[in-house]
């Protein structure tokens, strides 16, 4: 597509409300390269591409949070070399593009258990964090040996050592206040690609009300004009909350 087609989408998805925080499992890297006959890390490899892609196309919408999937706390199960292999690619995209991002004012942040994660990607996303958390434009959020029903469970358990025997009373609000996410605006839309259609213990909580908009395209095939059509359906939908 051209970069004025692509500029006319943009202005669409300008004129219309916005959706303030956009979360993408990003599905499917492993059958992308398997239908090429290429290692799962070569589809990882072009998954990173499409990372940087998204992440240009959110800016450039003008949304303000971006939460990607990127590594389970189930995905531990995964053969010892993918896994190195994944977070070997992590470490070098953030060293490229840290950079670029405080040139963009666009922060990172994580949510998940970072302390499982090995030392070097775990050190080059902290510095990453310290160097854009003054960056305000796009927030990326990188979900990392993530889980929503960990997430859940270490927030009671965080609130609970808050509370008095007495005290029995909890509100969705208290809960909220303990989960990574706090102080971030839940999501509005959830995209997965790769035609599954499943939530994987993704964001369990904060997507009670997201829209749900499901892609056959796989993960390193995604690109800006993909990011804009997911967007511009979000806009097209009715929203009622359980109103009318
Ligand atoms: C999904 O495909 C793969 C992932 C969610 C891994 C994504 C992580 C990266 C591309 C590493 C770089 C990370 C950052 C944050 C720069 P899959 O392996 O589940 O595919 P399959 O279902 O087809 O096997």
């Amino acid at each position: 597509m051209t970069s004025t087609a692509e500029d006319n989408l943009i202005e669409k998805i300008k004129s219309l409300p916005l959706p303030q925080h956009v979360a993408i499992i990003m599905d499917g890297n492993g059958r992308w390269a398997a239908k090429r006959r290429l290692t799962r890390l070569k589809g990882h490899q072009a998954g990173a591409e499409a990372i940087r892609r998204t992440i240009t196309a959110a800016r450039n919408t003008g949304i303000h949070y971006l939460t990607l999937y990127a590594f389970s706390t189930e995905n531990w199960k995964r053969p010892k070399t993918e896994i190195s292999g994944l977070f070997n690619l992590m470490t070098r995209f953030l060293q490229k593009e840290t950079p670029q991002m405080i040139k963009n004012n666009i922060r990172l942040l994580t949510i998940g258990d970072l302390s499982k994660i090995p030392e070097k990607p775990r050190k080059t996303l902290e510095d990453t964090i310290q160097k854009t958390s003054h960056c305000q434009d796009l927030t990326v959020i990188v979900a990392l040996n993530y889980g929503s029903r960990q997430e859940i469970a270490r927030a009671f358990e965080r609130l609970l050592e808050t509370k008095s025997e007495k005290d029995k009373n909890i509100l969705p609000e208290d809960i909220e206040k303990f989960l990574y996410t706090s102080g971030i605006p839940d999501p509005e839309l959830l995209i997965r690609t790769s035609g599954e259609m499943r939530l994987s213990n993704f964001l369990l909580w904060q997507i009670s009300y997201a829209e749900l908009y499901f892609t056959q395209t796989l993960w390193p095939d995604y690109n800006e004009v993909d990011f804009f059509n997911a967007v511009i359906d979000f806009q097209k939908r009715k929203r009622r909350f359980g109103g009318l």
